[in-house]
């Protein structure tokens, strides 16, 4: 077995609710094996909740091609600590069945009652099992913020996306409001896991060099990219009714310009971080976007073959605070396009020419959250064997390089600050709401949709969304 390193993380029974969804096989299981191999997660039960006839040792299987190296004493243990059971969501007396399978569980492995729900479900179906979970005391509510009254933790997560809109998140946060503590909820953005993604605040708020600079007067525009080769796979019916907006911009993208554009929090702790991103997101408006749909979208399965979802979208952002007035900041996303990759490009002014040959470009600092992680300046140097000859030439900070191939998984890192109760990679309910308000808005515009070529960069009428505008991927 690998060697434990780690103390352990407390005990809880780990509840899936959507144990069939391609989350739990792709991600939840190849973080829960990862936390129990390097000694995080010591003991621990698994118990899959869904409404097909399966067992949960067939998840397990199906999610064994997605961990590379399987260590069999590890993979044992988890076998022996798996539980399955069949219900329908909206089936109130399931819920009883539920409870008693959990209590069998904690009582067969000892386990100190501590209880973490995972709902990975489409998110029509949060209001109903939050309602339920609470009114058959399989999750209770957490007594002023800390621990329910029999002394062990109930903690929900609920997956993105959280809600479809603004009425539907608010209805699933009302309904979560009446029966549990801010403290005892989770709201998972898996790309605030993403190492690079959780640097951009350590980064600007411990290096001196950043802050005088990260404003309007030096600071012309900043591109956030997330770009992919992939299409929608087997997710036709879940995309068909979201859209890019829906699935990656209301979430990632927003909370990625929430960090690089906040102000300084107080402190580096969760809710003044959430505070600032709140603050942020508050005072940002849409100017522009352009839509678009790759070629063969409508031929794909469960698709509307008269859909008009999108799944690219370039949109134009304006923050309406002292800091950033004017400054735009550009969201570039889609599916089905040339290159695989997220990043921030911050692009700075130029400078006053002194020289005959004056730079062409001006520094860019760019912060690459996959592939290839890391921060890239790009500044410009003399060219060697001129004496007034500038070039740009980058300095790297590759993370791999410095520290490494084992960073951890975004869901793996995002689990265990679930079991330890720490809020700071998680989204509070005001972000949420200001994220769809912005979603609302951009929709608003009612730009045209598009087409464009599979493996492109995308809609070539996306140059026009600005004209001072050039992409840098
Ligand atoms: C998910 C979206 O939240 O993020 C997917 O639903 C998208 O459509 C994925 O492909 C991208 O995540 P990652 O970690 O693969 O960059």
């Amino acid at each position: 077995m690998e060697q434990a390193q780690n103390t352990c993380l407390d005990s809880c029974v780990f509840v899936i609710l959507g144990a069939t969804g391609d989350l739990t096989k792709r991600k939840l299981i190849p973080a829960i094996y990862k936390l129990a191999a390097s000694g995080k997660m010591c003991d621990f039960a698994l118990v899959g909740v869904a409404n097909s006839a399966t067992t949960m040792h067939d998840i397990l299987e199906q999610a064994r091609k997605f961990i590379p190296t399987i260590d069999p004493q590890v993979w044992a243990k988890l076998q022996k600590r798996l539980y399955y059971y069949q219900m329908d969501f909206h089936d109130k007396k399931a819920y009883q069945g539920l409870r008693d399978l959990i209590e069998s569980v904690e009582g067969s492995h000892k386990l100190g009652c501590n209880r973490l729900f995972y709902l990975a479900t489409m998110p029509q179906h949060f209001a109903v099992i939050t309602k339920n979970l609470a009114s058959y005391g399989i999750a209770e509510k957490h007594q002023e913020g800390r621990l329910t009254k029999h002394g062990t933790w109930a903690r929900v997560v609920y997956e993105k996306p959280f809600g479809y809109d603004l009425t539907s998140a608010r209805t699933i946060n009302r309904a979560i409001r009446k029966v549990f503590d801010e403290k005892q909820v989770f709201r998972i953005d898996h790309y605030l896991g993403k190492e690079l993604v959780a640097n951009i605040a350590l980064a600007r708020f411990t290096n001196r060099i950043f802050e005088p600079l990260w404003r309007r007067e030096h600071i012309d525009s900043v591109q956030i990219v997330l770009s992919e080769t992939l299409g929608i796979e087997n997710r036709g019916a879940f995309y068909d009714a979201c859209g890019a907006l829906n699935d990656v911009v209301q979430n990632h993208m927003l909370q990625i310009l929430a960090l690089i554009a906040m102000e300084p929090p107080e402190k580096l702790t969760a809710e003044f971080l959430r505070d600032c991103k709140v603050q942020v997101l508050s005072k940002v408006k849409a100017s522009a976007a352009i839509l678009g749909q790759y070629d063969g979208y409508l031929k794909e399965k469960n698709v509307n073959p008269h859909s008009t979802t999108e799944t690219f979208a370039a949109v134009k952002l304006l923050i309406n605070n002292r800091r950033w007035k004017g400054v735009p900041f550009y969201l570039k996303t889609g599916k089905h396009l040339k290159r695989d990759e997220a990043s921030v490009h911050i692009k700075f002014k130029m400078v006053k020419c002194l020289l005959d040959f004056c730079p062409m470009d001006s520094n860019y600092l760019t912060i690459k959250i996959q592939p290839d992680e890391g921060f890239f300046l790009e500044l410009n140097v003399k060219s060697p064997g001129t004496f007034n000859r500038v070039v740009p030439a980058t300095m790297n900070f590759s993370h791999s390089a410095h520290w490494g191939p084992n960073t951890p998984a975004a869901y793996e890192v995002l689990l265990a600050d679930v079991i330890r109760g720490d809020h700071f990679a998680f989204v509070r309910e005001d972000e949420i709401d200001w994220s769809w308000k912005i979603i609302k808005a951009i929709k608003g515009l009612k730009t045209k949709l598009y087409r464009y070529a599979k493996n492109s960069d995308g809609p070539k009428e996306t140059a026009s969304l600005d004209s001072r505008l050039q992409w840098r991927s």
